[in-house]
C-alpha cells in the first residue's frame, strides 16, 4: 500500500521549511516595511519590487478552471525541469536510492538524477517504443523511489500505452511521474483525472510547448496533496517569478488561440509527413503525437550538417539508441516548413 512516509527523505520529512516575510503575518497591511524591498518601486514601467506570490495562487485558480483539478493538487516550477528535480530532492536520498528511467527518452531526467547523486536505472524501451514490463519489474528494489515515463514520449513521439503506465501505478510503491509536456497535442487522455485513483501519480505538464511560454518558465505537476505539500515545503520560495505569473495568468485567458495553433500544428505535421516520405533518404517516419517527428534516414549526420550550413537547426537523435539513423523535426510554422522542404529538396 503507498505511504508516503515510507517514501520520503528523512531530512525532508523533518524539514521546517524557509517561512518568507508575508508568511508570518495575518490579516489585511498596506505598508509593507518586512522584506528589504525596495519601496519606491522599479526603474520600469511595471513595478516588480515586490517579492511574487510564492504558491502563485492566481495562476493555480485559473489552471484548476481549465484543467478541472483542484488548485491544492498543482504544483508550479520554474519550468516542469525544476519540478523533476523537487522530485529527486525531496524522496530520492543521495547514493543510496535510485530511479527508473526508459529510453530513448528526455535527458533531464537521467541529468538531475547525476547532479542529485542517484542512480538511475535504464530499461529501454522495446523496438516499438513502449515499455518493457518485464524488464521493469526486474530492475526494481527496494530503493527505487521514481518511475519516469514520458507520454508522449521525447523524441520517439508516441504515446505510452495506457494499460501499462497503469500497471505500474497500481502496483509500484514508489512514485510514478508521468511526464505530459507534449499531451496537448497527443490523441491520448491526460493522467490528470486519474489523481483521486492512485496516491503514487504525478504528471507533469508545462506552459513551454502548445501553450508557447517556453521563455517564461513555467511548469506544473499534479498529485495528491500530501505530494504537492512537500514538493512545496522543498522548493525555492519565489520559484515562479512575478513577470512569468502575470504573463502566464494573461496567456491562460486565451485558450482559443492555443487551440487553434495546436489544430494548425497537426495539420502542418500530417503535411510535413507526406512531403518528407517522398526524400529517397528518408526511410521511415514514426506516427506522432506530439509537435514533432522522429524521422529515419540513410546519412543523418549529413543531413544535419547541411541543414545547419543553411541556417536550419533541426535534432540529430543518431547515437541515441533505439533511434540510429533518426533525427528529430519540430513542427514549425507553415513557412519554415516549406523552407525545410525546399532546402531538402537541393540536399545531394
Ligand atoms: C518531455 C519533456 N519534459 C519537460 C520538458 C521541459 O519543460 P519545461 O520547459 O517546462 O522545463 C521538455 C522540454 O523539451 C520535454 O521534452
Amino acid at each position: 500500500m503507498f505511504d508516503i512516509n515510507n517514501l520520503l527523505r528523512e531530512n525532508i520529512k523533518n524539514l521546517t521549511p524557509y517561512s518568507s516575510a508575508r508568511d508570518e503575518y495575518t490579516g489585511e497591511a498596506s505598508v509593507f516595511l518586512d522584506a528589504n524591498e525596495n519601496a519606491f518601486g522599479s526603474p520600469l514601467h511595471t513595478a516588480y519590487n515586490r517579492y511574487p506570490d510564492p504558491l502563485q495562487y492566481k495562476v493555480k485558480i485559473r489552471l484548476s478552471e481549465i484543467k478541472g483539478v483542484p488548485a491544492r493538487n498543482i504544483f508550479l516550477g520554474n519550468g516542469s525541469d525544476e519540478a523533476i528535480d523537487i522530485l529527486f530532492r525531496s524522496f530520492c536520498n543521495p547514493g543510496v536510492d535510485n530511479v527508473i528511467i526508459v529510453p530513448p527518452t528526455y535527458g533531464m531526467y537521467q541529468v538531475s538524477a547525476n547532479i542529485n547523486d542517484v542512480e538511475a536505472r535504464k530499461v529501454l524501451l522495446t523496438p516499438d517504443y513502449q515499455l518493457d514490463m518485464e524488464g521493469i519489474a526486474e530492475a526494481i528494489d527496494k530503493h527505487t523511489k521514481l518511475i519516469f515515463i514520458c507520454s508522449p514520449n521525447n523524441p520517439t513521439g508516441n504515446s505510452i500505452n495506457r494499460d501499462d503506465i497503469e500497471t505500474l501505478l497500481a502496483n509500484f510503491s514508489g512514485l510514478v511521474v508521468i511526464d505530459e509536456a507534449y499531451i496537448n497535442f497527443s490523441r491520448q487522455k491526460s493522467f490528470i483525472q486519474e489523481l483521486t485513483e492512485y496516491a503514487n501519480l504525478v504528471v507533469l505538464q508545462t506552459l513551454s510547448k502548445a501553450w508557447g511560454l517556453a521563455g517564461l518558465r513555467v511548469g506544473m505537476a499534479f498529485a495528491s496533496e500530501e505530494i504537492i505539500e512537500v514538493m512545496n515545503k522543498v522548493k525555492p520560495p519565489y520559484n515562479v517569478n512575478e513577470a512569468s505569473q502575470q504573463l502566464a495568468l494573461e496567456a491562460l485567458n486565451n485558450v482559443q488561440q492555443v487551440n487553434n495553433w495546436i489544430k494548425e500544428t497537426l495539420e502542418q505535421r500530417d503535411n510535413l509527413v507526406l512531403r518528407l516520405k517522398e526524400f529517397g533518404f528518408v526511410q521511415d517516419i514514426y506516427p506522432s503525437d506530439a509537435n514533432f517527428i522522429l524521422v529515419k534516414t540513410s546519412d543523418p549526420k549529413k543531413i544535419y550538417d547541411y541543414l545547419v550550413s543553411k541556417g536550419i537547426i533541426i535534432r540529430d537523435r543518431s547515437k541515441v539508441e533505439l533511434c540510429e539513423g533518426c533525427l528529430r523535426i519540430t513542427i514549425g510554422t507553415p513557412s519554415e516548413n516549406n523552407v525545410l522542404i525546399e532546402t531538402l529538396q537541393q540536399y545531394k
